[in-house]
């Protein structure tokens, strides 16, 4: 494994590897293993999770890591090409990459979604261009289109409870929210959740269904893995026998861009009431669980009565952040490499 872009790059024996060496590295850390060793971590957007499980995971190995927050901690920096940078961008990538892989010996990348068009976004082009200028592994900390680290740390955490293989319900839904959030977590959870085999149903409210071009690459998917893919806009019918309730709110596919239509559509949907309650979960199994990816903003996305409720593991998932992202770092770095 070079670089940790996409679990869609791995093969299943990969992945199954990185989560047999994760559950290995929770009781057992070889404390040296990354001795030397250095990952530069950029961020272009806030993380809390991220941020602080990698720098965690490097220590935890014997290495160690910098942080570059631009327009926070350093120069404000400019990724698109042929621009002029007369904004408040004083350094370009294609200096600030090179030189900063002098420093590391792998580069980790925080790039959000722009969100004002979504052919652009769905097209990962920061990452992307990131991708093209390295020459050091790379691991995507989340992008427009993908959050593969969370990805693998929630495949670990329903590993961990014994639930979500085969033909489990697992409910992908999008919750209430001030604002307009990004499309990288629904889209590598839809993923993750097919790959996996589990029968998924994505619950949204009107004008707020998955890009169409995602949900084409999901029924290819579903069909390879044998996996029932389903979208609906009825909460009942979506938690009719569900395992897993995965919530989360995202930014509406056909007002991309456009925050009074987006604004429309958040307040007709409000109307319905999209905030994730107990009572969602009256259909569900008697042991349905609620994943989120965190942040969560509390009696908004979710109510206290859940999150704080038995059927929360919002927790275990941000816990496994940490040896899952061990794990991938020690794949990054084989041992007899030099
Ligand atoms: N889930 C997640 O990536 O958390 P942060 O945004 O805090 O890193």
């Amino acid at each position: 494994m070079k670089q940790f872009l996409s679990l869609r790059d791995l093969s299943s024996a990969e992945i199954d590897s990185l989560l047999a060496n994760a559950k290995g590295l929770e009781t057992n850390a070889d404390r040296s293993r990354l001795e030397g060793k250095v990952l530069g971590l950029l961020f272009m957007n806030p993380s809390v999770r991220t941020l602080a499980s990698f720098q965690s995971a490097m220590a935890r190995l014997g290495g160690s890591s910098f942080v570059i927050a631009p327009g926070q901690n350093s120069w404000d920096m400019e990724w698109r090409r042929d621009c002029t940078m007369d904004g408040d961008a004083a350094e370009h990538f294609k200096e600030a990459i090179p030189v900063l892989e002098e420093y590391c010996d792998a580069l980790a990348l925080r790039c959000f979604a722009a969100g004002d068009h979504l052919d652009e976004d769905l097209c990962d082009p920061i990452i992307n261009t990131v991708a093209s200028l390295s020459k050091k592994p790379l691991i995507n900390l989340e992008s427009a289109m993908d959050h593969p680290c969370q990805a693998l740390a929630d495949w670990k955490t329903m590993d961990d409870l014994g639930i979500g293989r085969g033909k489990t319900k697992f409910v992908l839904s999008w919750a209430d929210h001030p604002k307009a959030l990004p499309l990288a977590v629904p889209v590598a959870t839809l993923d993750m959740a097919l790959r996996r085999g589990m029968d998924v149903t994505i619950l949204t409210p009107r004008g707020f269904e998955l890009p169409q071009s995602v949900m084409a690459s999901a029924a290819v998917l579903a069909a390879g893995t044998g996996s029932v893919l389903h979208e609906t806009n009825d909460q009942s019918e979506a938690m009719d026998g569900a395992q897993i309730l995965y919530a989360k709110s995202w930014q509406s596919t056909v007002a991309y861009g456009d925050p009074e239509y987006e604004a429309e559509l958040r307040a007709c949907a409000r109307q319905e009431d999209w905030q994730v309650r107990e009572s969602w979960f009256d259909v569900a199994l008697s042991d349905a669980r609620l994943m989120h990816c965190l942040p969560v903003r509390r009696n908004v996305v979710v109510a206290d009565e859940v999150l704080d409720g038995r059927r929360s593991v919002v927790t275990l998932q941000a816990r496994n952040r940490l040896y899952t992202q061990m794990s991938v770092l020690c794949h990054l770095f084989p041992e007899n490499q030099e």
